[in-house]
Parts: structure tokens; sequence; C-alpha cells
């Protein structure tokens, strides 16, 4: 059809990645309040929730693990035997072809929630946290991940993390950085799944201002050159500017991250009955594909690869 032979955009499972949240334990699972369809995995389920990901034809999936202890250095992140280092184990052991990434942050380790470590006025101590976040991407190479993926937004993390990785032979591991990272409301019930949110205060010191677009070019420029790999812009849909903005500011491949909110927001719509799941699901996509995106990381990634 012409239709189809002038259309501008398109997008296939090759380009998804679902997103897990891996919890301590053995044989539990835990559904997610406010993500219908969302559930916390044991190492056991969430492998098998892998075998069906890889199958459905989706390559990727991003790991957060919900741990059982939390301090306030947050150092189940960087525990080799940490629930998210022996995920990836794991899955890679029986699915050594899907990729795995990890999300590479403190706050569902820390005892406080914060992205790192406190000091003794309550602010994040940027270069203390810097070397736990570091370390944090190493046990993760260790263990066989694909990729890391810094979601913490500290100043100088994706430097600190290359140049550790590369220290300990781990120069070939791309890093995924959340370059554009809102401090959104959207993010509401993934606080819920991974258990992160913070006890007091909130993540505006480090997060970037929902109205600012220039900040996060700047931002993905100090990214890029202390070696980033891929540049995420997140949330998504609200955000669509700002995806175009990196995509015309940088040669880097764009990743948008679809977060719980945006997948909330769609679940409950549709479980009224007030909008077409499947149709909306694949014109969001399809508009954070126009916008520029090249990597769409969607809780809906395992439904889009079976409906499309
Ligand atoms: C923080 C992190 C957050 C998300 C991914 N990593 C949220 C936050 O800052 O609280 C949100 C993802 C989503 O809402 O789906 N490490």
């Amino acid at each position: 059809m012409v239709r189809s032979l002038v259309r501008e955009t398109s997008f296939g499972s090759q380009q998804l990645v679902q997103p897990l949240f891996v919890l301590h334990g053995t044989d539990r699972r835990e559904p997610v309040q406010s993500m219908p369809g969302i559930e916390r995995l044991s190492i056991n389920h969430l492998v098998e929730e892998a075998g069906e990901i890889a199958e459905s034809g989706v390559p990727a999936v991003l790991l957060f693990g919900v741990p059982s202890d939390k301090d306030e250095a947050g150092s189940s992140a960087y525990d080799e035997d940490g629930v998210v280092q022996m995920a990836v184990r794991a899955i890679k052991d029986a699915q050594p072809e899907l990729i795995v990434i990890t999300d590479v942050c403190l706050c569902a380790y820390t005892s406080h929630g914060h992205c790192g470590v406190l000091d003794d006025d309550g602010t994040v101590d940027n270069d203390i946290t810097l070397e736990l976040l570091a370390k944090t991407a190493v046990t993760h190479a260790q263990a066989g991940a694909d990729m890391v993926a810094p979601s913490d937004m500290m100043d100088g993390r994706v430097g600190a993390i290359r140049s550790q990785l590369d220290q300990e032979g781990y120069s070939q591991t791309p890093i995924m950085a959340y370059s554009a990272k809102y401090a959104s409301a959207f993010y509401g019930p993934f606080r819920e799944a991974a258990q992160s949110s913070p006890e007091e205060g909130d993540r505006r010191a480090y997060q970037l201002d929902p109205a600012n677009v220039r900040e996060a070019i700047r931002e993905a420029k100090i990214d890029e050159e202390e070696g980033a790999d891929i540049l995420m812009v997140k949330p998504a849909m609200p955000y669509l500017d700002v995806i175009r903005a990196l995509r015309e500011e940088s040669e880097l491949p764009i990743a948008a991250y679809q977060v719980s909110g945006e997948y909330a927001m769609i679940k409950a719509a549709a479980a009224s009955g007030w909008l077409d799941e499947r149709a909306v699901v694949l014109e969001s996509l399809m508009a954070i594909r126009r916008a520029g995106a090249a990597i769409l990381i969607t809780y809906f990634a395992k439904d889009v690869a079976r409906w499309l």
C-alpha cells in the first residue's frame, strides 16, 4: 500500500527493553498494586519471566533490585552476592542471548531512600557516592551484565563508572546514561515497586526541573564527554521535545523510558474501558520513536512484541 510506502517512522520488537524488578528470597511473586500486570519476582520466577521475554522477541531487560537489607551506605547495592548480581548470573546462565542491562543507583538500597550517601546535614555527598556507584557497576559487570545504566544523576558519575570499569577490565561494557532524568511525579508507581521513596525530602536537588530543556542538553553533553554510549530521556511521553532536542544535539543513540506513571495511566484507563490499550500503547511508542528515540524502555515491551 502507498500509505506504508511513504510512512516516515516504524519500530519493531528489536528496539524494546523490558524493565524487571527482582526480589530477594525464593519462590516469591509480589504484584505491584499501582502497576497492574507487573510483579516483583524472586530469581527463580525472574528466570522463567526472562525466558518468556526472550521468546516474545524482546532483546533486552533492565533490572532493578529490591534488596532484603537497606543501610545508610546502600551496601547491598555493591555486594557481589546482592540480589541484582545473583539475578544477572542466573539470567545469563539461562538466556545467554538476552541482553541484561542493570540499573545503577543506591536509592533502593539506602535506608533513607536517597540515591547516594548522606552528609551530616542530610544532603547527598556526591564524591563518596561516586565511588560506591562505580563499585556497584563493576560488580554488575563481573556478574555478566551487558550494559550498565546509572540513574542516580550525581555529578561525574558516568566518568567515575567508565574509569572504574576500564580499570577492572570491562572497557567493552557500555554505559546507558540517564542523562535527562526529570524530577517527575510520573515515577510514583515505581517507588512502590522498588520500595525506593525517599523518607524525607525529594530528589529535586539532583534530578532535572521539568521546565528545562537546555539543562538536559548540557547534562547530556557532559555524560557524552565522560564516556556515555547511549543517552536516556525519562519520562518519555511528556518529554518528547527533549528526546528530539538530544537527537539533534548528539550523535549517540537515544533511549526513552516510558515510566511507571505512563504505564499506570494507560492501564487504568484501559481497565475502565476508556481507552483501547493496544492502540494507545502502539501509538505512544510510535510517537516516542518519531521524536527520535532508538531504544524504547517500556513495561509493555513483552505485550508489544507479541502484538507486533
Ligand atoms: C531511580 C529510578 C527511578 C526510576 C528508575 N530509576 C525513579 C526515581 O527517581 O524515583 C523510575 C522508573 C519508573 O517510574 O518507571 N533509581
